[in-house]
């Protein structure tokens, strides 16, 4: 990886720079579980889109009202929306080694805004600087359709602490509570079957031309999605090393 400091933490130095990561798949495939662990592993934030927009309709901001029908239906909040919502979220301070994107790019309109923005950010700076936005390494997880649905029919999350669990994969220690803080566990508006449903068509339309279009770039690397968690995680950690070593 990049830039290197004395202080190391679970083999990761800690200013490490990492640069930018794409976790790409369909609804279920995990791109939020691995994204956690891999976010916590690096000390770089997770930007989920999702989580955002949710975040917004919400609170009844300007955009959540603006998303929220689209999202209700399974179908993607309109590009103009969605990246100028990044591009704010790009500017904070915690972003300065690296991020990791859950769920964005999901258009090839998206990731071509993407390359540029990125681009930008990187005129005249110093070459930590330029590797924190450098292009990003896409991490594809690629699931069977039927688990997909399983994943996300049998998912509940903590709103205290974002936490996932799954109740057939991955339950809570006592039913329905968070492990960590004692939060009753919910359901997402989204996670009916019906919805779920458009949602992995919409994946199919809109999102996998995606995959074309970073493999192009030489940047795509595939991962068995439908492995254990922990297997998912080192097969990922494993690629991100070996793709950014010097
Ligand atoms: P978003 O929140 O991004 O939903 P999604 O892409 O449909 O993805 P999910 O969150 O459902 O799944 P995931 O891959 O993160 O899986 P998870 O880790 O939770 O988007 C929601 C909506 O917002 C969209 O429909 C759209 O309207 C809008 N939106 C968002 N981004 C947008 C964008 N860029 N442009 C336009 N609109 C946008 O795992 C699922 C379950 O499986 C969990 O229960 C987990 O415990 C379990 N699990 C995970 N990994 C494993 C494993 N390896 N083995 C067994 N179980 C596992």
């Amino acid at each position: 990886m990049g830039a290197q400091t004395s202080s190391v933490v679970g083999g990761v130095a800690k200013e490490t720079v990492v640069g930018p990561i794409i976790m790409l798949g369909p609804p279920g495939a995990g791109k939020g579980t691995q994204a956690k662990l891999i976010a916590q592993r690096y000390e770089i934030p997770q930007i989920s889109t999702g989580d955002l927009l949710r975040d917004n309709v919400a609170h009844k901001t300007d955009l959540g009202l603006r998303a929220q029908a689209s999202m209700d239906r399974g179908d993607l909040v309109p590009d103009d929306l969605v990246c100028d919502m990044v591009a704010l979220r790009l500017q904070l301070a915690d972003c300065v080694k690296g991020f990791i994107l859950d769920g964005f790019p999901r258009t090839v309109q998206q990731a071509s805004w993407l390359d540029g923005y990125l681009e930008t950010m990187r005129a005249g700076k110093n070459a930590a600087g330029q590797a924190a936005c450098a292009p990003p390494v896409v991490i594809r997880l690629m699931v069977e359709y039927n688990n997909s649905l399983q994943r996300i029919v049998g998912r509940r999350s903590c709103p205290t602490c974002g936490r996932i669990y799954n109740i057939y994969f991955q339950p809570p220690i006592v039913e329905g509570i968070c492990d960590f803080d004692g939060t009753p566990l919910v359901s997402r508006l989204d996670d009916s079957e019906d919805v779920v449903k458009e949602r992995l068509k919409t994946y199919e339309r809109q999102t996998l031309p995606l995959v074309d279009y970073y493999r192009a770039q030489g940047r795509l690397v595939e991962i068995d999605g439908d492995l254990p968690v922990e297997d998912v995680t080192a097969r990922t950690v494993q690629a991100l090393e070996s793709r950014r070593s010097p």
